[in-house]
Protein backbone atom coordinates (compact mmCIF):
# COMPACT_ATOMS: atom_id res chain seq x y z
CA UNK A 1 0.00 0.00 0.00
CA UNK A 2 1.35 3.70 -0.68
CA UNK A 3 1.45 5.26 2.25
CA UNK A 4 1.59 8.96 0.21
CA UNK A 5 1.59 11.93 2.60
CA UNK A 6 2.39 9.83 5.60
CA UNK A 7 5.99 8.83 4.43
CA UNK A 8 7.88 11.90 6.39
CA UNK A 9 11.43 10.91 7.51
CA UNK A 10 12.24 11.63 10.74
CA UNK A 11 14.92 14.59 9.74
CA UNK A 12 11.66 16.30 8.20
CA UNK A 13 9.56 15.65 11.32
CA UNK A 14 12.12 17.27 13.38
CA UNK A 15 12.84 20.50 10.97
CA UNK A 16 9.55 20.81 11.55
CA UNK A 17 9.09 20.50 15.00
CA UNK A 18 11.69 23.45 15.28
CA UNK A 19 10.29 25.93 12.86
CA UNK A 20 7.03 25.30 14.69
CA UNK A 21 8.76 26.57 17.75
CA UNK A 22 10.70 29.18 16.54
CA UNK A 23 6.93 30.74 15.19
CA UNK A 24 5.17 30.24 18.60
CA UNK A 25 7.68 32.31 20.19
CA UNK A 26 7.49 34.81 17.69
CA UNK A 27 3.58 35.27 17.94
CA UNK A 28 3.81 35.02 21.85
CA UNK A 29 6.32 38.32 21.58
CA UNK A 30 3.98 39.52 18.94
CA UNK A 31 1.19 39.14 21.17
CA UNK A 32 2.55 41.04 23.93
CA UNK A 33 3.89 43.98 21.74
CA UNK A 34 0.37 44.18 20.52
CA UNK A 35 -0.95 44.21 24.33
CA UNK A 36 1.45 46.76 25.91
CA UNK A 37 2.32 48.57 23.23
CA UNK A 38 5.62 48.59 23.36
CA UNK A 39 8.11 46.70 21.17
CA UNK A 40 8.93 42.57 22.23
CA UNK A 41 12.09 42.54 24.23
CA UNK A 42 12.19 46.25 25.43
CA UNK A 43 12.98 46.83 28.82
CA UNK A 44 11.25 48.04 31.67
CA UNK A 45 12.77 50.62 33.69
CA UNK A 46 12.31 52.45 36.87
CA UNK A 47 14.16 55.03 39.16
CA UNK A 48 14.64 53.51 42.74
CA UNK A 49 15.42 55.60 45.45
CA UNK A 50 17.79 53.48 48.47
CA UNK A 51 19.60 54.68 50.91
CA UNK A 52 22.29 52.49 51.48
CA UNK A 53 24.95 52.42 54.63
CA UNK A 54 23.51 55.90 55.15
CA UNK A 55 24.05 57.64 51.56
CA UNK A 56 21.47 58.08 49.53
CA UNK A 57 20.80 56.93 46.46
CA UNK A 58 18.65 57.89 42.84
CA UNK A 59 18.64 54.81 40.71
CA UNK A 60 17.56 54.35 37.10
CA UNK A 61 17.48 50.58 36.88
CA UNK A 62 15.77 47.76 34.64
CA UNK A 63 12.69 46.54 36.77
CA UNK A 64 14.37 43.05 36.71
CA UNK A 65 17.45 43.66 39.00
CA UNK A 66 18.23 42.47 42.27
CA UNK A 67 18.98 44.29 45.42
CA UNK A 68 22.40 42.27 45.25
CA UNK A 69 23.26 43.19 41.61
CA UNK A 70 22.17 47.08 42.79
CA UNK A 71 24.52 46.79 45.49
CA UNK A 72 27.68 44.77 43.34
CA UNK A 73 26.88 46.43 40.27
CA UNK A 74 25.67 50.06 40.17
CA UNK A 75 27.19 50.46 43.68
CA UNK A 76 30.31 48.36 43.84
CA UNK A 77 29.85 47.55 47.38
CA UNK A 78 31.34 44.23 46.65
CA UNK A 79 31.31 43.11 50.14
CA UNK A 80 28.12 41.28 49.82
CA UNK A 81 28.65 38.31 48.14
CA UNK A 82 26.85 36.39 45.51
CA UNK A 83 27.16 32.63 46.84
CA UNK A 84 24.25 30.76 44.80
CA UNK A 85 22.15 33.43 43.33
CA UNK A 86 19.00 30.95 44.56
CA UNK A 87 18.14 31.91 48.30
CA UNK A 88 20.18 28.69 49.42
CA UNK A 89 23.50 30.15 51.04
CA UNK A 90 23.15 33.17 52.84
CA UNK A 91 26.15 34.48 51.81
CA UNK A 92 24.36 37.76 50.03
CA UNK A 93 22.50 38.70 53.48
CA UNK A 94 22.40 42.69 54.01
CA UNK A 95 20.27 44.68 56.18
CA UNK A 96 17.12 46.40 55.33
CA UNK A 97 15.39 48.85 57.70
CA UNK A 98 17.68 46.86 60.20
CA UNK A 99 15.93 43.31 59.15
CA UNK A 100 18.30 40.53 57.30
CA UNK A 101 17.12 39.33 53.55
CA UNK A 102 18.89 37.43 51.11
CA UNK A 103 19.41 40.39 48.73
CA UNK A 104 19.55 37.85 45.65
CA UNK A 105 15.92 36.90 46.06
CA UNK A 106 14.62 40.83 46.25
CA UNK A 107 14.76 43.06 43.51
CA UNK A 108 15.91 46.68 44.08
CA UNK A 109 12.09 47.94 42.87
CA UNK A 110 10.77 46.18 46.09
CA UNK A 111 12.77 48.70 48.30
CA UNK A 112 11.64 52.15 47.56
CA UNK A 113 12.60 54.48 49.99
CA UNK A 114 14.94 51.72 51.89
CA UNK A 115 17.44 51.83 54.65
CA UNK A 116 20.19 49.52 53.40
CA UNK A 117 22.94 48.30 55.63
CA UNK A 118 25.72 46.39 54.38
CA UNK A 119 29.20 45.14 55.57
CA UNK A 120 30.72 47.91 54.76
CA UNK A 121 27.94 50.25 56.49
CA UNK A 122 28.66 47.96 59.85
CA UNK A 123 31.87 48.90 60.20
CA UNK A 124 35.65 49.99 58.69
CA UNK A 125 38.85 48.44 59.51
CA UNK A 126 40.23 50.65 62.28
CA UNK A 127 36.56 51.33 63.68
CA UNK A 128 35.15 47.53 63.48
CA UNK A 129 31.44 46.71 64.60
CA UNK A 130 31.68 44.89 67.59
CA UNK A 131 30.42 41.60 65.65
CA UNK A 132 33.30 42.11 63.08
CA UNK A 133 35.64 42.66 66.12
CA UNK A 134 34.47 38.90 67.90
CA UNK A 135 34.65 37.61 64.20
CA UNK A 136 38.62 38.29 64.50
CA UNK A 137 39.21 37.27 67.65
CA UNK A 138 37.27 34.14 67.22
CA UNK A 139 38.72 33.47 64.00
CA UNK A 140 34.89 32.73 62.87
CA UNK A 141 36.33 32.55 59.08
CA UNK A 142 38.40 30.94 56.54
CA UNK A 143 38.26 31.32 53.33
CA UNK A 144 35.56 34.84 53.91
CA UNK A 145 33.34 34.62 51.17
CA UNK A 146 30.70 33.67 53.40
CA UNK A 147 31.47 36.05 56.46
CA UNK A 148 29.77 39.12 55.42
CA UNK A 149 26.59 37.31 54.81
CA UNK A 150 27.35 36.05 58.39
CA UNK A 151 28.38 39.00 60.39
CA UNK A 152 25.05 40.68 58.71
CA UNK A 153 23.30 38.06 59.68
CA UNK A 154 24.53 37.55 63.20
CA UNK A 155 23.65 41.48 64.26
CA UNK A 156 20.30 41.19 62.94
CA UNK A 157 19.87 37.71 65.25
CA UNK A 158 20.75 39.34 68.45
CA UNK A 159 18.45 42.06 67.07
CA UNK A 160 15.94 39.71 67.02
CA UNK A 161 16.21 37.93 69.75
CA UNK A 162 16.16 41.27 71.75
CA UNK A 163 12.89 41.89 70.21
CA UNK A 164 11.72 38.47 71.46
CA UNK A 165 11.01 36.70 68.11
CA UNK A 166 10.59 33.46 68.31
CA UNK A 167 12.04 30.95 66.80
CA UNK A 168 11.14 26.97 65.72
CA UNK A 169 13.70 26.71 68.85
CA UNK A 170 12.26 28.63 71.15
CA UNK A 171 10.77 26.77 74.06
CA UNK A 172 9.11 29.54 76.58
CA UNK A 173 7.23 32.06 74.47
CA UNK A 174 6.18 34.48 77.15
CA UNK A 175 9.42 34.23 78.83
CA UNK A 176 12.67 36.73 78.49
CA UNK A 177 14.85 35.34 75.44
CA UNK A 178 18.09 34.79 75.72
CA UNK A 179 21.07 34.24 72.79
CA UNK A 180 21.36 30.20 73.46
CA UNK A 181 23.91 28.64 71.43
CA UNK A 182 20.60 26.69 70.05
CA UNK A 183 18.70 29.94 69.60
CA UNK A 184 22.04 31.24 67.45
CA UNK A 185 22.46 28.56 65.67
CA UNK A 186 19.05 27.64 64.56
CA UNK A 187 18.91 31.59 63.97
CA UNK A 188 22.05 31.50 61.77
CA UNK A 189 20.87 27.83 59.71
CA UNK A 190 20.78 30.12 56.18
CA UNK A 191 23.95 31.27 56.46
CA UNK A 192 26.04 28.72 54.84
CA UNK A 193 29.73 28.28 55.24
CA UNK A 194 31.74 25.68 53.10
CA UNK A 195 34.60 26.07 54.83
CA UNK A 196 32.94 25.06 58.34
CA UNK A 197 33.65 27.68 61.02
CA UNK A 198 30.14 27.36 62.63
CA UNK A 199 32.04 26.49 66.33
CA UNK A 200 33.86 29.74 65.61
CA UNK A 201 30.97 32.33 64.56
CA UNK A 202 28.86 30.97 67.53
CA UNK A 203 31.75 31.97 69.73
CA UNK A 204 31.91 35.37 68.23
CA UNK A 205 28.35 35.68 68.03
CA UNK A 206 28.02 34.55 72.35
CA UNK A 207 30.84 37.11 73.27
CA UNK A 208 28.81 39.65 71.67
CA UNK A 209 25.46 38.43 73.19
CA UNK A 210 27.08 38.20 76.41
CA UNK A 211 28.79 42.31 76.35
CA UNK A 212 25.28 43.18 75.48
CA UNK A 213 23.48 41.08 78.52
CA UNK A 214 21.73 38.85 76.19
CA UNK A 215 23.98 35.73 76.76
CA UNK A 216 22.52 32.15 77.10
S1 LIG B 1 23.57 34.33 47.03
FE1 LIG B 1 21.73 34.85 47.99
S2 LIG B 1 21.29 33.16 49.27
FE2 LIG B 1 23.02 32.54 48.12
S1 LIG C 1 34.73 31.04 55.72
FE1 LIG C 1 34.82 30.04 53.80
S2 LIG C 1 32.75 29.74 53.30
FE2 LIG C 1 32.67 30.47 55.32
Amino acid sequence: MDDGIFNVSRRGVLAGGVASVAIGQASVALAQEAEDGRPAGDVERMNVDLTVNGTAHSLDLDTRTTLLDTLREHLRLTGTKKGCDHGQCGACTVLVNGERVNSCLSLAVMHQGDQVTTIEGLGQPGNLHPMQDAFVEHDGYQCGYCTPGQICSAVATLAEIRKGIPSHVTEDLTGPMRATNMEMRERMSGNICRCGAYSNIADAMAQVAAADGQGG
